[in-house]
């Protein structure tokens, strides 16, 4: 290359650089392994590459001209090296997607995507199913939609029952088909008024003992207002087995809302009265931590022993058993847990309201 060692001038490096350049300029493109850059750039700045030896040649040149030199070897260096690191990542990407067929690799994670959260009626009914789960409660569920006997007459509520009215509900036109359900004659169907049609079912199906809650949606043709739904949640409770009376409903009531609101609560149960249930109660709370509502004894659900009706009803001796059975307004907990004063909140889907939970 420099044969003429000792003659060589800075001008004349500066000539042999740009050969250099332009040479390493028209290979390095046609590079196609990394085994195939290394070697590119070893022949310039390896042990035995041309730059180095250009390094090799400055002690040679006159005092003067050495500290131009050795700049110009550096900034030779300086533009070579962000080339090859583009080259191994242009090689490092095409072999990624070969390796993926050109496929878009879903298993990356995106960080632009905002996560969604839970729904707060979501979380509520989470949380008491957690709390009722220490209790031994599992959890049962069944379909929005529902036979009239299943919602009503199986629960001791014939069809000229006033208690019916309270629950004026949503039928299903009678010659409704519907595929996921398999119609009987002229049975009729509506969405569920209540969750205690899951009692019927559950007993049905796994018999007794049985300690079951049922979360789920519940229809009524209300008006909607700021504590009104259509459409709102309950929780089902449901325990029978020998000998279960009503102090161990109490209990159970007292374990749920000191969970619930805390340990200071106090639950009271006042004279009610629902076709399958006997006795029946409405279910007060009272908190000395509820904001405005704090010691004041605050509504929150029914409940009673399983009225003997039902569970004959079921093929349950009720001689032999007993129960106790519970409805609880999801939608009443999480208002009185987050301070919410619109029901029609949960169901607006605004963000703003969504993700404060
Ligand atoms: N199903 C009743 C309602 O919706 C609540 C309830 C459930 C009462 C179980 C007693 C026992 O109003």
């Amino acid at each position: 290359m420099f044969s003429n060692l000792g003659y060589f001038t800075v001008l004349e490096m500066e000539k042999e650089i740009n050969e250099i350049l332009e040479n390493f300029q028209k290979r390095l493109p046609s590079a196609n392994t990394k085994a195939e850059v290394a070697q590119i750039s070893a022949e310039i700045t390896g042990p035995n590459g041309s730059l180095t030896a250009l390094m090799k040649v400055i002690p040679t040149l006159d005092k003067a001209e050495r500290p131009a030199a050795g700049k110009l070897i550096n900034q030779a260096k300086r533009r070579i090296e962000p080339m090859i690191a583009e080259a191994y990542a242009r090689i490092e990407s095409a072999q990624m997607s070969a390796a993926l067929g050109q496929k878009p690799d879903i298993s990356m994670p995106n960080f632009d995507i905002p996560r969604g959260t839970l729904h707060p009626l979501t979380l509520t009914i989470r949380r008491i199913a957690s709390i009722l789960k220490k209790a031994g409660f599992t959890v049962a569920e069944a379909s929005d939609m529902e036979t009239e006997w299943f919602c009503f007459d199986a629960l001791n509520t014939p069809s000229d029952h006033p208690a019916r009215d309270a629950q004026d509900t949503l039928f299903m036109p009678k010659e409704a088909k519907f595929s996921n359900v398999s119609k009987h004659s002229d049975e009729l169907y509506l969405l569920r008024s209540h969750t205690s049609s899951v009692q019927i079912r559950a007993m049905l199906a796994e018999g007794v003992p049985l300690k079951i809650i049922a979360p789920g949606r519940a229809f009524r043709r209300d008006t909607v207002d700021a504590t009104h739904s259509a459409n709102f949640h309950q929780i089902e409770g449901l325990y029978v087995d020998k000998n279960v009376r009503l102090t161990d409903l109490k209990a159970t009531l007292d374990f749920l809302f000191r969970s619930l609101f805390g340990g200071s609560v106090k639950t009271r149960l006042r004279p009610s009265f629902f076709p399958f249930t006997e006795p029946s109660f409405e279910v007060d709370f009272m908190s000395a931590d509820m904001g405005k509502l704090s010691n004041k004894w605050i509504e929150i659900m029914g409940c009673g022993m399983v009225d003997p009706k039902v569970l004959e009803n079921v093929g349950i001796d009720a001689e032999k058993y007993s129960g106790f059975a519970f409805g609880l307004g999801v939608e009443r907990v999480a208002m009185l847990e987050h301070s919410i004063d619109d029901i029609r909140h949960f169901y607006a889907n605004d963000v703003r309201f969504l993700r404060q939970f």
